[in-house]
């Protein structure tokens, strides 16, 4: 079990006159003027079906992409039939030989793919250099390098066995095919979510967002160039109603892994459940969902601190993470100067191209999420409840912009304090400060989700009080630093409640749902 150590890729500058800038600008171009036609890819094979939907930056809703080829559902079946096919020898095939693929595809992103999946992500996700090579590179380097770890580290664990007895765990591979699918706003997972399945023996269908396609279609290459074998994982694009009832429907659906919106993983839950009678194996259902992510600041914080936790964590990449920063909770003494930095420092954010490497945000992702958005704002607009301090405008004459908006109520309970906008729109309630633990107490309550919050405090007391308050409003929690940027390898990723099952992405918890111990007991 001799494996290398996993450490967590060092994130690159991208400054002015460094080589890795010149590359990354160098694939932009390239890959911005040229056109792709982007097949399925089932069972080693690339199949267009000429079937197909156009693809749009979203900063540049003009620029065509290129187009992606939708499967039938006679297709889909055959995704199912060859990933099954693939399983006979892949499940069998030697832990270290599953592993070596996975390195391999690790150090095609480190070295020779890391500017073309940046590039990829910039372009389809608008996402700033600096977001994108702590995503697309540096994340799905490190889940990839710390899951062959885990995976070590799960093989490894055996019980203890008793004189004339040898006990053992073969930790097998769940019998069927998982079903992976992944959301827009990050490639690592997206790359993660199917990878440390298959890392475990198991063979994968995988469905992307439409929105990532682009991305996804890069990481394919990566994973088709590291040696992975033909159907191991089989991905298609489509009709996603059509894609989830075949594949729900199958006998041999064995699990989901699943980052996206609550409201859609409560319904395969439902579909599961009315199906369950039809599988083979009662399906592993592992998802990370919605957030409505907080910070809260006690009136011994530090207001510097706070503003860039509130600036930074909600609008880096447009306020697109499943991890940004969106309701905040500031007593009254400190929030005029908060405010006034958040001010200042929003207002020298600059949008537009991240090819550009000036731009500190883009746009959002697509018309159905600018639209929202700028329902939100304007509703804000209107009531006597909220008021917009900065930001405030919204242009889709090119791409989909949202300004960076902060918005602030006084009812704790308004509207964009609740709800899920997935934007750079931040709002704030400002509490007396003698109220600071009762104002805990909205902030366990306002939410139906828990996946990240951040607390500051240089009061002892009251980090402990808000640690104590807060323990099931985040499953990762942050105490004087903004709620985004998880490490793999450092802080396990994932919340409960309405934000999913908690199965920690890049951790031995999520491994160990992808396998099927037989526990065998010996007597000699
Ligand atoms: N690592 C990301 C974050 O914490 C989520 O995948 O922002």
């Amino acid at each position: 079990f001799n494996v290398p150590i996993a450490v967590n890729e060092p994130v690159k500058t991208y400054a002015p006159g460094t080589t890795e800038r010149e590359e990354v600008q160098k694939a932009f171009k390239e890959m911005y003027q040229s056109t792709v036609d982007i097949p399925l890819y089932i069972g080693g094979k690339e199949i267009k079906t000429g079937n197909t939907k156009n693809l749009f930056p979203p900063f540049d809703h003009q620029h065509h992409l290129g187009t992606y080829h939708t499967a039938s559902k006679d297709l889909i079946q055959e995704a199912i039939d060859s990933a099954l096919e693939a399983r006979v020898k892949w499940s069998q095939m030697a832990w270290e030989h599953r592993a070596s693929i996975f390195l391999k595809a690790a150090e095609l992103i480190a070295g020779p793919y890391r500017a073309k999946i940046n590039a990829a992500t910039m372009i389809a996700q608008g996402k700033t250099v600096h977001q994108a090579e702590i995503d697309a590179a540096c994340e799905l380097i490190d889940f990839l390098r710390f899951n062959v770890q885990y995976m070590t580290e799960i093989y490894k664990q055996q019980p203890i066995s008793a004189k004339g007895i040898w006990n053992r765990v073969e930790q097998r591979p769940l019998e069927g095919f998982v079903y992976a699918i992944t959301p827009f706003n990050f490639t690592a997972i997206s790359g993660n979510l199917p990878s440390c399945v298959a890392m475990m023996g198991n063979v994968v269908v995988w469905k992307p967002a439409a929105t990532q396609i682009y991305s996804a279609n890069v990481i394919v290459e990566i994973f088709k160039k590291a040696g992975l074998p033909d159907g191991v994982i089989n991905v298609i694009y489509g009709d996603s109603a059509m894609i989830t009832n075949t594949v729900l429907d199958s006998a041999d659906f064995a699990g989901i892994h699943f980052t996206g919106s609550t409201g859609v993983f409560n319904d395969f839950w439902k579909t599961i459940g009315s199906n369950i009678h039809k599988y083979k194996t009662y399906p592993r259902i592992v998802g990370e969902t919605g957030g409505k992510d907080f910070v809260w600041a006690h009136p011994s914080s530090n207001a510097k601190e706070v503003a860039t936790a509130l600036s930074r964590g909600a609008f880096e990449y447009q306020g697109q993470k499943c991890s940004a920063a969106s309701r905040a909770y500031i007593p009254a003494s400190l929030w005029e100067e908060i405010k006034n930095f958040v001010i200042e420092d929003v207002k020298s954010f600059k949008m537009g191209s991240p090819e550009d490497m000036s731009n500190f945000m883009s746009a959002v992702i697509s018309e159905s999420s600018f639209d929202k958005l700028a329902k939100a704002i304007d509703d804000a607009k209107a009531s006597n409840e909220a008021e917009i301090i900065v930001g405030g405008g919204y242009d889709k004459s090119k791409g989909w912009f949202i300004e960076p908006t902060v918005i602030v109520t006084t009812n704790p309970k308004y509207d964009t304090m609740e709800r899920e906008l997935f934007g750079p729109v931040l709002t704030v309630y400002v509490y007396e400060d003698a109220k600071w633990e009762e104002s805990l107490k909205l902030v366990d309550s306002t939410s139906e989700y828990a996946l990240t919050g951040a607390i500051f405090s240089g009061c002892r007391y009251a980090v402990e009080t808000a640690t104590k308050a807060l323990e099931n409003a985040a499953g990762n929690f942050y105490i004087n630093d903004k709620p985004t940027g998880a490490v793999v390898g450092q802080q396990p990723f994932g919340g409960a409640r309405g934000s999913g099952t908690n199965d920690k992405a890049g951790s031995m918890i999520n491994l160990l749902r992808w396998v099927s111990p037989r526990t065998i007991k010996e007597t000699f």
